[in-house]
């Protein structure tokens, strides 16, 4: 990538609501990103997660284990870096070039058969992931398992701000692939699907300001870096 472009998208990739984000590499960023930018869902996440060094986290659809880089690198935990998509042993290069091979630890694992101990983690994270698995109303009972009794469990999903009032808006076809984006659904729903399930206290169920602003941002920047 020549000079001014790198420079370019440094100075896109730097907002001051992500200061941590900001350290990254640009091209790095990019080469391995699969949607939204994960360091900034995870930062913003991170915001109301109580992490503390050495803790073991679950970083669940870790992708291609950015986030999970991130985790090791900001707040010195130890990361169990999970997908199904991405081959371990592509993440496992990634993760010892990133310098965190002795806290970052790649499996390749389907969300429905995860090899870990019941009460393993001190916290689980997933940002851009758990929409894909976790609206089966059964599901969190399979997965808060993994979690201490009190533990945290922390995702970020893309999601609508409202439900639609009958079919999908025609300005939204150009996006919407109906296979995934079925999945997506407002906070207050979220809220309900795990509520109900009286397995975890929610602290907190938010939207995030301006998330899809940022995500639009991102998208321009792709282009960019090609
Ligand atoms: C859109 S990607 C996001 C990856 C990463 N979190 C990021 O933000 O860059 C969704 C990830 O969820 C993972 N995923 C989807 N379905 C899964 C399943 N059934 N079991 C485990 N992981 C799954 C995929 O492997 C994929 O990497």
């Amino acid at each position: 990538m020549d000079e001014p472009i790198t420079k370019r998208l440094k100075e896109m990739l730097t907002l001051e609501r992500y200061p941590l984000s900001a350290k990254y590499p640009p091209e790095w960023v990019l080469e391995n990103q699969m949607g939204p930018n994960a360091l900034w869902l995870m930062e913003w996440l991170c915001e109301t997660m109580d992490l503390k060094p050495g803790m073991r986290v679950l970083d669940m659809g870790c992708g291609k284990a950015m986030s999970s880089i991130f985790l090791a690198k900001e707040f010195d935990v130890q990361v169990w870096a999970n997908d199904l998509w991405i081959d371990a042993t592509d993440n496992w290069e990634r993760i010892c070039k990133a310098g965190v091979a002795e806290h970052v630890f790649p499996i390749h694992a389907e969300a429905r058969s995860l090899p870990y101990a019941h009460g393993f983690f001190d916290a689980i994270v997933s940002v851009d992931s758990y929409h894909y698995y976790g609206t089966d109303d059964l599901y969190l009972k399979s997965f808060a398992k993994f979690v201490k009794p009190s533990g945290q469990i922390g995702i970020v999903v893309p999601g609508l701000m409202r439900n639609f009032e009958g079919d999908m808006p025609s300005y939204l076809e150009r996006f919407w692939d109906p296979g995934e984006c079925f999945s997506f659904h407002t906070v207050e729903w979220w809220r309900r699907h795990w509520e109900q399930t009286r397995l975890v206290d929610i602290e907190l169920a938010d939207t995030q300001p301006d998330g899809w602003r940022d995500w639009l941002l991102f998208e321009e920047m792709s282009p960019l870096s090609l």
